[in-house]
């Protein structure tokens, strides 16, 4: 067992993205599955001091009923790709770190979140102050028990709609007396992010919920010398994208249109089939293909729920191009992924980079880890080869400070 033990708070943990991290962590710290689909598993990471997955202990927040041992159980019967023994083996691990979760906060994340929250009684909070402290305490508390170095605390709840923007977003200083009065000055991800990074401990958003983009959150990330990263995981179909729009930029070749379509049946599509939450995701999905390109162009992707799919997130996408003497000629891809097994590796790695630039003191946006992101924070490219770039040259400046 290693000396230094780190905590892994999942803000969502009983749904696909949690569940799946959790059964990954588990079959890890008992050997029973490989690092495939981990990126700190390659060998430009080697040598720095990350936490092993065994080091890891999970815990987190759910507005959902229900245990983390039968969330993995129902998810692998779902899904049918995953090893049953495995899962199997891995219930005590997750029985036990199923003793960590707590009732979520649900104050301002709209109506289908609502409609999802069915989760023990316990006192609304009053105020986004009251809630703050609240999750304070279950976070403070779990890293305590548990006697762990440090706590990274992981969105990976349903897609929120898109915030609104209020004049007390704009410093930390206009914020602040709102938060005991106006129970909507802020959505629930940032209401998680601000008591994350209040208390120290560093704050990662992988869904597009505005989490803690706001400028006062920043400045609260830098006040309190923690890190912060975000947002919407890149995992697939705009994975793909953004690996091909900088073959098409760099072969001059001129996107005169890119269409994509995708259909999911999980619990995160159900939420998004509601047209306020949906269009947080469309707008992080839809941005990439012009900034990459550099000039504009027509875009259009949408999603829809197929129950049947479960899991099984597809997209097709069309690309209509013109090479030299204008002849037009197009591109279809279709991306087939199980969503869950796609996202949790990189929940594993953002956890290890994020603790591990705390522990280098860095504080603030973490630009390098871009290209983890459709919407990195503080990073305007979106070409995938540009943003590994600043990764790698993070990864050779750690090296030489070690
Ligand atoms: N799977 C991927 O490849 C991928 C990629 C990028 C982003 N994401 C985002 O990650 C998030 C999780 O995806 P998923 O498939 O696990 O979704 P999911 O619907 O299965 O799980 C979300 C969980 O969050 C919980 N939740 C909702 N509001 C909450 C709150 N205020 N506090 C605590 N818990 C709350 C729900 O009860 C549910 O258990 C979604 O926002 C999704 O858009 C996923």
């Amino acid at each position: 067992m290693p000396e230094r033990r780190v905590g892994l708070w999942l803000i969502g943990a009983l749904g696909g993205v949690g569940s799946t991290t959790a059964l990954g962590l588990a079959a890890l710290r008992r050997g029973l599955t490989d690092t495939t689909g981990l990126v700190t598993a390659l060998p430009q990471f080697s040598g720095l001091d990350l936490d092993e997955p065994s080091a890891i202990v999970v815990g987190g927040h759910d507005v959902r009923r229900g245990s983390l041992a039968d969330s993995v159980a129902t998810l692998a019967r779902r899904i049918g790709a995953f090893d049953a023994t495995v899962v199997e083996a891995c219930r005590a691990d997750l029985e036990e770190w199923g003793e960590n979760l707590r009732p979520g906060a649900v104050l301002n994340g709209g109506d289908a979140i609502a409609a999802l929250a069915d989760g023990p009684n316990r006192p609304q909070p009053s105020s986004p102050r009251a809630a703050i402290d609240l999750l304070q305490n279950d976070i403070r508390s779990f890293r305590e028990r548990h006697r762990l170095a440090q706590v990274v605390v992981m969105n990976v709840a349903s897609t929120e709609p898109a915030a609104d923007h209020r004049p007390e977003h704009a410093s930390l200083e206009r914020l602040q007396p709102a938060l005991a009065s106006d129970r909507g000055i802020l959505a629930d991800s940032s209401i998680y992010a601000y008591a994350a990074l209040d208390l120290g401990y560093p704050y990662v958003n992988f869904t597009p919920s505005p989490g803690a983009s706001l400028p006062a959150l920043i400045e609260l990330a830098e006040h309190r010398g923690v890190p912060t990263v975000g947002q919407d995981g890149k995992t697939g179909e705009t994975l793909v994208k953004t690996v091909l729009a900088p073959m098409f930029a760099r072969r001059n070749l001129r996107v005169l249109s890119w269409v994509g379509h995708n259909i999911l049946g999980n619990l995160d599509g159900r939420v998004l089939s509601d047209p306020r939450n949906k269009e947080s995701k469309v707008r992080s999905k839809d941005q990439v293909i012009g900034q990459i390109v550099g000039y504009p162009l027509q875009t259009h992707t949408s999603i829809e729920y197929v129950e049947s799919l479960d899991d099984w997130k597809t997209a097709w996408d069309h690309v209509h191009f013109q090479g030299f003497l204008g002849v037009r000629m197009s591109m279809q891809f279709t991306w087939q992924g199980c969503d869950s097994a796609l996202a949790a590796p990189l929940i594993v790695d953002l956890a290890r980079l994020t603790l591990l630039a705390q522990r280098r003191g860095e504080a603030g946006i973490l630009q390098h880890l871009a290209c983890f992101f459709k919407s990195p924070l503080g990073v305007a490219a979106h070409d995938f080869f540009q943003q590994f770039e600043l990764l790698e040259s993070y990864l050779r400046s750690a090296r030489n400070s070690t």
